[in-house]
C-alpha cells in the first residue's frame, strides 16, 4: 500500500480549487478587436468563427460589453479601406485607428485599458509590417518614423498603451522619444519583444483583409531560437518598454516562462488568430470541446507566467470564470 498518495490532493472539486496554483481573473484578459473603415454593420470573419470586423457603432457596443464583463482591456486593430505601398492610411489623423480609439475611449471611460496596434501590415499593399526600400527589404528608419507618427496619433486619440508589433530594431526607444516629445509621457509601450515569424497569424490576414507577399523571416524572430528572445528582452527593457509580449502564446510557452523569470516587467502573451481558429474549428466539428480546450489553453498561458493574456476568447472566458467553469 502506498503511504504517499498524490491523488489525495485531487479528491474533490473543493480540494482541487484550494490547491490550484493559478487562476485567471477577467482583468488578466485583453480582447483584440477589428474595426473596419466605412462599415455600417459588423461583418463576420469566416476563418475566425464568432469574431467580426466591427463598425464604429458595433465597436462601441463591444467595448461596453468588455467593460461590463470586467476584462482588463481591448486591443484595437484597424482595417483601412485603401492600402498602398507606404501604408499612408496609418498616419492619417482621421484614419480608422484614431477614430476607433477615440470611440473606444469614450465608451470605456476609465474602466478598460485601451491598447492600439502600431504596425503597418494592415495598411500596406504588400502586407509587411514596415516600409519596403528600393531593394525590397524593410527600410527600418523610414518605418520607425511612421511608427512614431502613428503612436503619437493613437496617444492623442486616447490609447493608454501602444503595441509595437512590427519587430523593428530600435522601435521602443524611437517611439518612447516621440511620445515624450509630444507630451505623452503617461502613454505606455507594450513591446512585442518576442514576435515570431509564425504561420499561426493566418486568419488575421482575413480579419484585416491583407495579403502578405513573401514572409517576415528577415525581421521577425526565428522559431528555432529562444536565447535571441532573451536578448531582445534585455534591449527592450533598457529602451523603456513598460510591458513585454510573447506572440504567439501556445507554442511559445517556454519563452513566456523565461521572460517571467528573467524580467520584472509585466509579461503579456498573445493567443493569436490561428490558435483561436484551430480550437473553434475542431470544436465546430465535434472533435473537441472547444470551451474547455480554450479554458485549458488560457490557464496554461497564465501558468507559464503571463500576467496579461490577449485572446479572442476574452469575453467568453469572463463568462466561464463567472460561471465557475474556468
Ligand atoms: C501586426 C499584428 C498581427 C497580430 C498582432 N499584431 C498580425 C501579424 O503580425 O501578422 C496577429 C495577431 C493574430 O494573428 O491574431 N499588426
Amino acid at each position: 500500500m502506498p503511504i504517499v498518495r498524490p491523488q489525495r490532493a485531487r479528491t474533490s472539486s473543493a480540494m482541487r480549487e484550494l490547491l490550484a496554483d493559478v487562476r485567471i481573473h477577467p482583468r488578466d484578459l485583453v480582447l483584440p478587436v477589428f474595426v473596419k473603415q466605412g462599415l455600417t454593420e459588423p461583418v463576420p470573419i469566416p476563418s475566425m468563427p464568432g469574431v467580426v470586423q466591427h463598425s464604429i457603432a458595433s465597436l462601441r457596443e463591444e467595448v461596453r460589453a468588455a467593460a461590463a464583463a470586467g476584462i482588463g482591456g481591448v486591443m484595437i486593430f484597424g482595417v483601412p479601406s485603401v492600402r498602398n505601398r507606404l501604408g499612408s492610411g496609418a498616419t492619417d489623423p482621421s484614419g480608422i485607428l484614431p477614430v476607433a480609439i477615440r470611440a473606444a475611449r469614450q465608451e470605456a471611460g476609465e474602466d478598460l485599458v485601451i491598447f492600439s496596434d502600431v504596425c503597418l501590415d494592415e495598411f500596406t499593399d504588400h502586407g509587411h509590417c514596415g516600409i519596403l526600400g528600393k531593394n525590397g527589404h524593410i527600410d527600418g528608419e523610414a518605418t520607425l518614423a511612421t511608427y512614431a507618427t502613428m503612436a503619437v496619433l493613437h496617444a492623442g486619440a486616447g490609447a493608454d498603451a501602444v503595441g509595437l508589433s512590427g519587430m523593428m530594431d530600435g522601435q521602443t526607444a524611437h517611439v518612447r522619444h516621440a511620445l515624450d516629445e509630444a507630451g505623452f509621457t503617461a502613454t505606455s509601450i507594450l513591446s512585442y519583444t518576442a514576435k515570431y515569424a509564425s504561420s499561426f497569424y493566418g486568419p488575421f490576414r482575413d480579419a484585416v483583409e491583407s495579403t502578405l507577399v513573401g514572409n517576415r523571416r528577415a525581421y521577425q524572430m526565428d522559431f528555432a531560437r529562444q536565447r535571441e528572445a532573451l536578448r531582445a528582452l534585455t534591449l527592450e527593457a533598457a529602451a523603456g518598454a513598460d510591458m513585454v509580449m510573447v506572440k504567439p502564446a501556445g507554442s511559445y510557452l517556454d519563452v513566456v516562462a523565461k521572460f517571467a523569470q528573467a524580467s520584472d516587467l509585466p509579461v503579456a502573451a498573445y493567443q493569436v488568430s490561428g490558435e483561436y481558429s484551430m480550437i473553434a474549428a475542431a470544436g465546430a466539428n465535434g472533435w473537441i470541446d472547444a470551451d474547455s480546450v480554450a479554458g485549458e489553453s488560457l490557464l496554461s498561458i497564465k501558468r507559464a507566467g503571463a500576467s496579461i493574456i490577449l485572446t479572442y476568447f476574452a469575453l467568453q472566458a469572463a463568462g466561464w470564470i463567472a460561471a465557475g467553469t474556468l
